[in-house]
């Protein structure tokens, strides 16, 4: 790409798109085609919704009769099973490659379109046979295997919702998802490969399954193939049940209304209990797999990678649903980058000849400090199109990704969205020009603003409040079982206008470029991963030792933020050496790894409001020694 301006971190440095880009981009003008898209609206997402296909076409694009609880393409019938892999059947594709798989072992499976709807089929009926009903929820909590993505599909197949918990996650974090999904059918496996060492899932669901004892059956994938308890009657290995004669390759996919639930995926917010955020079939099918066409350029001989975690949103939709859609080639890797060497990504990009690849600014970071010799040694000629999610991405990190892994040819898409938004809603185009840092425009048919507390625009490069101003067919329906909780996190904040509140907070320079900030809630994103304050606070006091808690959030260099947390004992307790790391590994069993704090302090007495709450703000500010900001609410 070429610079056409320079000073370094300046909002006026653009980097143009090769011309050899712009000329096969999939979508070659966006103003006009954005006006286009917000004075017509329903009639471009009509025009999106036509190139999937509909068992019944919807009556009406839009029904925005009771907001914010819109819906969309009401009156259609569609299962995006259908689409993502039933009508790519009848065509060529049948026989091109849907999903490379490698594990961290190094051991490799592919599936053909044919063969994976083989297996999806398999399994589909393996849930039949245990009862599973449409519209029912079964949750998964599984290592990053080909069956994740299979059993996700087997699902949505047969009607029946899936609620993925990331497999990082650990006993109580599990265990709260299953009991709030109130779920009978747990899928699992006994574990996974993670930096050359065997994951012990099936120990962590058991445990779950004791505090939550909805689960009756639970299928578990052998993977690694160490010792592990299986229950009689609950408990069945997938390999047993795949081999009786009522898994037959063929299973009908089910006719769904469009604004049937496909979903639910957990999220942390500002309380403890995480939501379980809806997505339906109709209006998620056209969304993500419209952004993942236009954004990502997809062409039929492209092999597409996108190293997140299908348990995550970002796998969801863009390592199964959309690129599946769009007849994609999906790569999907098991393990840690780094694992054996710091080479392994870049060494299966040349290997399987990847041509775009998504990652997360900590992905690209933690890959940066082994230096340039790594990338060096392979031949990285095959990439096209780099994209980044989860955070921002800084400058630095941006450079030397589209340096030395993309050869200053790969235009790199920064793409801002959130589990609730389904898919990209700030995003360049190829076509874009770029500034290092910034997700640059809204994506077609999304309106953004940047303001105050009173929805007014803020000025120009001025920090702001990010709002939504119109509905989006990839849109997060409602919170499970929490409508009212759906109304109060996102739309009452601006309900006059009707505006959906991201959380985020955004600044827009004189090019109209969006640089998003951070959270300005109490969701911390580590390493790109979303924790509530609140979780973290609540697996703290569940130690008998700890009385009370707060977590907040502190500049980290490879993660972004890391948590640092606040702790008082119960009396009679004091805090030493060993109850920090007692409770560093307390916090770890109970939500994961990822949740681990960085530091443990040990304090008398946390600020708080008059009416009791934490303030976080003024710990923060302390910990980095800038100024408390206003203290009139202050307790003590
Ligand atoms: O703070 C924003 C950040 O991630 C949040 C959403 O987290 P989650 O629901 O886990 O989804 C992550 C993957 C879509 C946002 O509110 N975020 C996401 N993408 C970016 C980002 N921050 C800056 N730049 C991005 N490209």
């Amino acid at each position: 790409m070429k610079k056409t301006s320079a000073p370094a971190n300046s909002n006026s440095e653009f980097y143009k798109p090769p011309k050899s880009i712009i000329r096969r981009a999939n979508v070659k003008e966006y103003e006009n085609l954005y006006t286009y898209s917000n004075e017509h609206r329903e009639d471009f997402w009509a025009e999106q919704a036509n190139n999937l296909k509909w068992f019944k076409k919807w009556k009406t694009v839009l029904d925005n009769s009771n907001p914010p609880f819109y819906k969309w393409f009401t009156g259609g019938k569609i299962n995006i099973v259908y689409n993502a892999i039933d009508r790519h059947l009848k065509t060529w594709r049948r026989n091109k490659v849907a999903f490379i798989w490698e594990g961290e072992p190094g051991d490799v499976r592919t599936f053909s379109y044919h063969a994976l709807n083989r297996e999806v089929s398999k399994f589909a009926n393996i849930l039949k046979s245990m009862g599973v009903q449409k519209g029912e929820i079964v949750t998964i909590y599984m290592p990053q295997i080909p069956e994740l993505a299979i059993s996700m599909l087997a699902c949505a197949k047969i009607g029946a919702a899936h609620s993925v918990v990331y497999g990082g996650f650990s006993v109580e974090a599990l265990a709260e998802r299953i009991a709030d999904a109130g779920s009978r059918v747990l899928l699992t496996a006994d574990g996974g490969y993670r930096r050359g060492k065997a994951t012990n899932l099936k120990e962590i669901a058991n445990e779950a399954m004791k505090r939550s004892p909805t689960i009756e059956v639970c299928i578990t994938v052998k993977r690694t193939g160490q010792d592990v308890y299986m229950e009689s009657d609950r408990d069945f290995w997938y390999h047993d049940l795949i081999s009786l004669p009522i898994t037959n390759n063929k299973c009908e996919t089910e006719v769904m209304d469009a604004e049937d639930m496909l979903f639910i995926l957990y999220t942390s917010g500002t309380t403890g209990r995480p939501k379980g955020v809806v997505h339906t079939h109709g209006g998620y099918s056209v969304y993500t797999a419209t952004t993942h066409r236009m954004v990502f350029d997809i062409k039929e001989e492209d092999r597409w990678w996108c190293a997140a975690d299908p348990g995550w949103i970002t796998g969801h939709s863009y390592i199964i649903y959309a690129p599946l859609i769009n007849g994609a080639t999906v790569m999907m890797y098991e393990g840690a980058p780094n694992h054996p060497y710091p080479n392994r990504w870049w060494h299966m990009i040349e290997k399987y000849g990847i041509s775009i690849l998504y990652t997360s600014p900590t992905a690209i970071r933690g890959l940066m400090r082994f230096g340039d010799a790594w990338p060096n040694r392979h031949d990285l000629s095959s990439l096209r199109l780099l994209g980044s999610v989860g955070e921002p991405i800084n400058p630095e990190a941006w450079r030397w990704y589209h340096e030395v892994i993309g050869k200053r040819k790969c235009p790199i898409m920064d793409t801002w969205w959130q589990t609730e938004t389904g898919g990209f809603m700030i995003t360049p185009l190829p076509i874009t020009p770029l500034k290092p840092g910034s997700a640059t425009k809204p994506f077609f048919g999304i309106e953004v603003g940047v303001v105050d507390d009173a929805g007014n625009e803020v000025k120009t490069g001025e920090e702001g409040k990010l709002v939504i101003k119109s509905p989006w067919p990839g849109m997060a329906r409602t919170i499970y079982k929490d409508p009212d909780r759906y109304i109060e996190v996102y739309w009452k904040d601006y309900e006059k206008m009707g505006w959906y509140k991201a959380g985020d907070s955004a600044r827009i320079d004189e090019d109209g470029y969006i640089w998003i900030i951070g959270r300005i809630d109490d969701v911390i994103k580590v390493s790109g991963y979303r924790l509530g304050t609140a979780e973290i606070e609540s697996a703290l006091v569940s130690h008998p030792d700890i009385a009370e808690a707060a977590a907040i959030a502190l500049p980290h260099d490879l993660k972004g933020n890391a948590i640092h947390t606040f702790v008082i004992t119960r009396a009679g307790v004091s805090g030493d050496k060993t109850l920090e790391q007692e409770l560093k590994k307390h916090v770890s069993h109970e939500l994961g790894p990822i949740a681990r704090p960085e530091s443990v302090a040990f304090v008398e007495s946390l600020p708080k409001t008059r009416s009791g709450k934490i303030m976080r703000r003024v710990l923060r500010a302390r910990a980095l020694g800038e100024d408390e900001g206003d203290l009139t609410t202050l307790e003590e």
